[in-house]
């Protein structure tokens, strides 16, 4: 209950204004390091995939402030936002949180526990036949999940947002792919680099210039990089490639 509030909070801030009534107040302590990628209005996303490794746990002890990586993906209106959230337990601990946001805000499966190093490749296809999103995620453990006896796993769930949409707003096409960490309640960024791998995008166009140019800012003040984009358009689709992206530290 306590994520469900508070992750309502969080991602209305970067919605439309219409949604006030929800938004955070100012003891949320609510702040955003984020870039995204997308085309344009019109412009749909097939298909997202990136690989997070899992950051070093945070030293905070503080058990209230919320600490949460995630990649994203956003409608044009900004009025939800599926995305599958990696966030802080217990002091040091990180878990795996599928969600829908956030009206409701719905946590689509039970948090799983992953460790720092562990690779983490979320996958979110669009299944043209029936319209509907295919949610994956696969996790490799590195040196510190093996000692822990860790062992991969894999999941994935269908996700219609019919069935997580409690005022009826329209369904809209995914158009911004985001890459956000999140913090709330006094959360620090401590928790060191965030190193996303093997960034694809496809999206229904022909321009290939929003992938050329990048991710773009959305939040935050902090030193981050890309390699190199690479555009591949076939058949009205255009694949971007991002070989790696870093978020190294705040300023
Ligand atoms: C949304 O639609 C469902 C099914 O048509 C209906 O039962 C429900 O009352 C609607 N909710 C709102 C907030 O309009
Ligand atoms: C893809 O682009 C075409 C042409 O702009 C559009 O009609 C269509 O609805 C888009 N979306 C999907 C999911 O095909
Ligand atoms: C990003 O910056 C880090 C730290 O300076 C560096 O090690 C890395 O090679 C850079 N990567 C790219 C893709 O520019």
């Amino acid at each position: 209950m306590y994520l469900l509030s508070i992750f309502a909070a969080a991602i209305l801030f970067m919605a439309s204004k219409a949604l006030a009534e929800i938004e955070p107040t100012a003891s949320d302590n609510l702040r955003f390091f984020g870039v995204w990628l997308g085309a344009s209005m019109g412009a749909d996303i097939f298909r997202f995939q990136s690989t997070l490794i899992i950051p070093a746990g945070s030293p905070d002890s503080n058990t209230l402030g919320l600490q949460a990586v995630w990649p994203g993906l956003q409608p044009h209106s900004q009025q939800y936002v599926l995305q599958n959230v990696l966030a802080n337990g217990v002091p040091g601990e990180w878990l795996l949180e599928p969600y829908s946001c956030c009206n409701p805000i719905a946590m689509l499966v039970p948090p799983m526990r992953v460790y720092p190093g562990d690779t983490l490749t979320n996958t979110f296809s669009l299944d043209r036949f029936s319209m509907q999103w295919q949610i994956n995620w696969v996790v490799i453990p590195g040196p510190v999940g093996q000692a822990a006896g860790e062992v991969s796993f894999n999941g994935g769930l269908n996700f219609d947002l019919t069935q997580y949409d409690n005022d009826n707003a329209t369904i809209e096409a995914y158009t911004s792919s985001m890459f956000a960490i999140e913090l709330q309640h006094g959360g620090q960024w401590d928790f060191g680099p965030v190193s996303w791998r093997d960034i694809l995008l496809e999206i229904n166009t022909t321009d290939t210039t929003w992938c050329k140019s990048g991710p773009q800012l959305q939040a935050g003040s902090f030193h981050w990089n890309y390699s190199t984009p690479v555009a591949s358009p076939v058949d009205n689709v255009v694949r971007c490639y991002i070989a790696e992206m870093n978020f190294e530290s705040p300023i």
